[in-house]
């Protein structure tokens, strides 16, 4: 019998890196997969977190730039490891840098929501993240956002989570990564 590392890289030879705009859900579904898969999960934000302190406070201290190099240090680290499920801020990926260092050995999955439903989530998530970005905005500027976005977003293959639960979107990745 293969050692577990080896027998592990056999089975799943690269990462897998959800994106998608907040609160589209890919730390609670990261979280699921990788359990599932017998990987290990990372949360670039978390990691942020523990190095740097809160989001919401990097943002009001240091300014969204220092939050963006902090990803974009985060990402260069994670170039090259493998058999990790990845779950990325929700504009890490959208940065080239960034996409071109986790997508060089990652399977990438967009999950994507409708925006009231991502308004929903956002609202119901109330011991979870805090999203400066999101913290002052209206339905107009969070419409913006969404819309700015959603281009871009729209290169990785896509993963509808409207109407799906946790279970299902895992579920629908583990079919597209079955598939190959
Ligand atoms: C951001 C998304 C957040 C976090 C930061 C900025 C963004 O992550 O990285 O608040 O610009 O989309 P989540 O997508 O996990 O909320």
């Amino acid at each position: 019998m293969l050692p577990r590392t080896l027998l592990t890289v056999a089975v799943n030879e690269s990462n897998v890196v959800l994106t998608g705009f907040m609160a589209t859900g890919k730390s609670t579904v990261g979280r699921l997969l990788a359990d599932r898969r017998g990987m290990l999960f990372l949360d670039t934000d978390e990691m942020i977190v523990e190095r740097h302190g809160s989001i919401a406070e990097i943002f009001a201290t240091q300014g969204e730039t220092s939050f963006r190099e902090m990803e974009r240090d985060i990402a260069s680290e994670l170039e090259g490891t493998t058999d990790l499920v990845i779950a990325t801020g929700g504009r890490m990926m959208l940065d080239r840098g960034c996409a071109a260092a986790l997508g060089l050995n990652g399977r990438v999955f967009c999950l994507t929501a409708s925006i009231s439903e991502i308004r929903r989530r956002y609202l119901n998530d109330e011991g979870g993240a805090v999203r400066p970005l999101l913290a002052d905005s209206d339905e107009t500027a969070l419409e913006q956002l969404y819309r700015e976005r959603s281009a871009a977003y729209s290169r990785f293959q896509q993963v509808d989570t409207d109407g799906r639960t946790i279970t299902e979107v895992v579920e629908h990745i583990e079919t597209l990564l079955s598939r190959g």
